[in-house]
């Protein structure tokens, strides 16, 4: 069976997702065309995130993973996986606000020496946050902690980058 017949199975189903073995790059290959199945022909951008950060979750089994939203200018707690997080988030502020004021990804290999750095969870060592980006605004993130520190690196930032661009935003 391939991961397409599968997923044609499983999306309906909402079944298992096919969670691969190997190095990093090798997962996320196996992932992405997973995570293009889940979000064809579902628009509504709250399952997708949802289905998104859960698919991440179970791929990757990292501390966090989910989706602060711009609204009302200050960064919103969105669909996540993983312990409660705080659910506002300024402008500059922490990881996700600087991301988002300078609209670049971050690859945070210790939050402790990430001044401002907001400790949601004591157990996050690590960090990557990547801004999802339209028409030049930043429209939210995609946060991403590992209980290790050093975690995420430039594969993670290459293949975060491509999950996000296919959000239906
Ligand atoms: N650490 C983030 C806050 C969000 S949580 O990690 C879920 C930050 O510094 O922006």
């Amino acid at each position: 069976m391939t991961i397409n017949d599968h997923l044609l199975i499983s999306c309906c189903m909402a079944e298992d997702l096919l969670i691969a073995k190997g190095t990093k790059e090798e997962q996320y290959e196996s992932l992405l065309p997973q995570i293009k199945g889940l979000l064809d022909g579902e628009q509504d951008i709250v399952a997708n995130l949802a289905n998104v950060a859960a698919a991440l979750k179970e791929q990757f089994n990292w501390l966090w993973v989910g989706f602060y939203l711009v609204k009302n200018d200050e960064l919103v707690l969105g669909p996540f996986q993983g312990p409660v997080a705080c659910t506002r988030i300024k402008k500059g502020k922490g990881v996700c606000g600087t991301s988002w004021a300078k609209a670049e990804t971050l690859i945070v290999p210790d939050v402790e020496k990430f001044p401002g750095h907001i400790a949601c969870t004591s157990l996050s060592k690590s960090e990557i946050v990547v801004p999802i980006i339209r028409n030049n605004k930043v429209l939210g993130v995609l946060d991403v902690d590992s209980i290790e520190l050093n975690h995420y690196d430039e594969t993670d930032k290459k293949f975060l980058e491509q999950i996000v661009e296919l959000l239906n935003f």
